[in-house]
């Protein structure tokens, strides 16, 4: 399990300088304890999961993406927009990431501008790499030259499909407003792929045979090669690593933790210093219970009845 140990004084001091979530408004005696706490965004496009967790003030912001948008029961993209406005619409004045779908920089920055107009509170999520993965003739910096030009226009934007702080590094040197290191799928990866006679981890990071046989680099996170332990937590030091990155160069770009699979991971990035979580649906609708509440709970309910 992950341990955040040596949690400097810069990455307080950064925490310090972002915008305090729980404002009180007017009249409060009691000053908010959690002025700046991370925000919780809900990772869903589905709009009766949203609900409950907003009414309860769970949420304070949504990611959506193509994926989330199709299990949605969006079938065009005339229907993913309508979804995405609705959402804003409901959630404003608070942030909705909205994921771009075209390929090239014209094109993006012209869809940017498209759903820019869903709504104020929109944020444009960019995927900072992988366009060769679709086409090797693409431009590998799209993504990286789209956020720069979205921040020349005061757009505000999510770099997203981080998995590497040199990713999110890039991604905020190019103005962007937040970047979303993937943590549960590096987990998912390192547990499906990992060679059991090797280090743990060795699936992404090879620390022993770094180049691979064409010779391409495969170091792919230096943290967690520095650590060398036995551990699937790669995805949450990942976090942790970005933390201590944006610490050292006072970088306000936020880290939006994304990619949850269970309430572990939630736990351990709250630790980490992740300054906004998105977390499913269905595990933020049991974020307040425990097995033991239950049985505490059922047993004080019990013996309440004796003042009945
Ligand atoms: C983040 O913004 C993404 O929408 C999301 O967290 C991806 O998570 P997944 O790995 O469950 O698809």
């Amino acid at each position: 399990m992950f341990v955040a140990d040596n949690y400097t004084a810069a990455i307080l001091l950064r925490r310090r300088e972002m915008e305090p979530v729980n404002v009180a408004k007017g009249g409060k005696a009691i000053p908010h304890p959690a002025l700046r706490a991370p925000r919780i965004f809900a990772d869903t496009a589905t709009f009766n999961d949203i609900k409950p967790l907003f009414e309860a003030g769970i949420i304070n912001g949504l990611t959506t993406n193509p994926t989330l948008l199709k299990k949605a029961g969006a079938k065009s993209w005339d229907e993913a927009k309508k979804i995405m406005k609705n959402l804003c619409d409901y959630l404003k004045p608070y942030p909705v990431s909205l994921e771009l779908t075209e390929l090239t920089q014209d094109k993006m920055i012209a869809q940017a501008e498209e759903l820019r107009k869903l709504g104020e509170n929109s944020v444009i999520k960019v995927p900072v790499g992988g366009y060769t993965a679709i086409d090797k003739a693409l431009d590998p910096h799209t993504g990286l030259k789209v956020l720069r030009a979205l921040w020349e226009r005061d757009i505000r934007t999510n770099a997203t499909l981080i998995f590497n702080s040199t990713q999110a590094y890039w991604a905020a040197q190019a103005g962007a407003t937040y970047v979303s290191p993937f943590l549960g799928r590096l987990a998912d990866f390192a547990y499906k792929n990992d060679n059991p006679e090797r280090n743990p981890g060795n699936s992404l990071y090879r620390i022993d045979d770094h180049k691979n046989a064409k010779g391409d680099q495969n170091v792919s996170n230096t943290e967690y090669v520095a650590s060398g332990g036995a551990r699937k937590d790669i995805g949450i030091r990942l976090i942790r690593e970005i933390a201590q990155v944006f610490a050292n160069y006072d970088i306000k770009t936020e880290i939006l933790a994304a990619s949850f699979r269970n309430f572990a991971q939630v736990s351990e990035a709250l630790q980490a210093g992740a300054d906004i979580l998105t977390v499913p649906s269905d595990i933020l609708m049991k974020v307040a219970d425990h097995p033991l509440s239950d049985a505490g709970m059922v047993s004080f309910v019990e013996d309440s009845k004796a003042f009945t």
